[in-house]
């Protein structure tokens, strides 16, 4: 099989280079890689990358993520999230080949009290939930062959994250505040990675299980909840690490104004996927733990 990957330096792009390897000949591509154009902000340039290599597989791990940002620069948000999918989508249709991308939970306003499904309406709050819903449905509506796995807060032992702002943040002070009105279920880039390469051997044997699936580890928290965790643990883990913070205050989301709205309920029914590929979603905790054991 060869794989293209798109996005290969990012949280999840990292992971997948690992997680498809054992799948086959993997071409991975990062926005300024030389040999071909990975670069989102040109379409043409990743569309004729697609037409070189003529993958079995195209994975697409880069995005606009940087969801403040976004409201400022709504024309590159929508290039990046939207258009080069589309390009993706029409080139994969051209080959036969399948497409793998990644959505998000904030392509819903986060105004019902349950698990979103993935037959609830969307109602993105924000350029990039807006820009990301376009991306979506360029590749539904393509007609190609793919699979859209959306997830939430999504975290990877490379790089800065949640967790490791708040052991900072611990370190430096004796009192935190932290969000305790948004819930969602933060999901390891590791699982998401392990998730797809297993996905993708089922759609060899099953094509007509592609198509939309809500993807997150499972349980739920608040960021507040969330940083009560990785505070816990840091200290009963790594007790020389001397954290400073003995209060992690909950407030608002009103208490840290954004430009970008985020939606207060994201948590993702994953019921779809369980059933549809088999798989057991491991709880949060598990995932953040091991995260937590690898930077500490
Ligand atoms: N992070 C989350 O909490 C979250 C939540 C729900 C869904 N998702 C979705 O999950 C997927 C993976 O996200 P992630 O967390 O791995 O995000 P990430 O770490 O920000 O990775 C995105 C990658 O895209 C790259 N990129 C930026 N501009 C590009 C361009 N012009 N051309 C090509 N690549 C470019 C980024 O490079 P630079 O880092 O150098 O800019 C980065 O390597 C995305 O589709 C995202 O929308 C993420």
């Amino acid at each position: 099989m060869n794989i293209l990957l798109l996005g290969k330096n990012g949280q999840v792009g990292w992971e997948l280079q690992r997680s498809l390897a054992v799948l086959g000949q993997v071409t991975a591509l990062d926005f300024d890689s030389s040999d071909y154009c990975g670069d989102f902000s040109n379409p043409e340039g990743v569309r004729d990358t697609v037409r070189a290599l003529r993958p079995d597989v195209i994975v697409n791990a880069a995005a606009h993520t940087a969801v403040d940002k976004a409201e400022s620069e709504p024309e590159l948000a929508r290039l990046l999230n939207a258009t080069t999918p589309g390009v993706l989508a029409e080139e994969a249709g051209r080959l036969g080949a399948w497409l793998v991308h990644y959505s998000t939970d904030y392509v819903f306003d986060g105004s019902s009290s349950n698990p979103w499904r993935e037959t609830d309406a969307p109602a993105p709050l924000s350029v990039y939930g807006a820009t990301k819903l376009e991306g979506e449905r360029a590749i539904q509506q393509s007609g190609c062959r793919h699979l859209i796995l959306r997830t939430s807060w999504v975290y990877g032992a490379r790089g800065g994250n949640f967790a490791k702002t708040m052991l900072r943040l611990a370190q430096e002070r004796e009192r935190l505040t932290v969000i305790d009105d948004q819930w969602g279920v933060p999901t390891g880039a590791d699982l998401l990675a392990d998730i797809t390469a297993h996905v993708i051997r089922h759609l060899q044997q099953h094509p007509q299980d592609g198509g939309l699936y809500h993807c997150a580890a499972s349980g739920e928290t608040t960021w507040h909840a969330y940083a009560e965790y990785v505070l816990a643990y840091a200290r009963q883990t790594q007790p020389a690490l001397h954290l400073k913070a003995t209060e992690i205050a909950p407030v608002p989301t009103s208490a840290f104004p954004t430009p970008a709205q985020r939606p207060h309920n994201s948590r993702l029914d994953t019921t779809k996927l369980q059933t549809a590929f088999g798989l057991v979603l491991p709880p949060w905790q598990q995932g953040v733990a091991r995260m937590l054991t690898e930077i500490l």
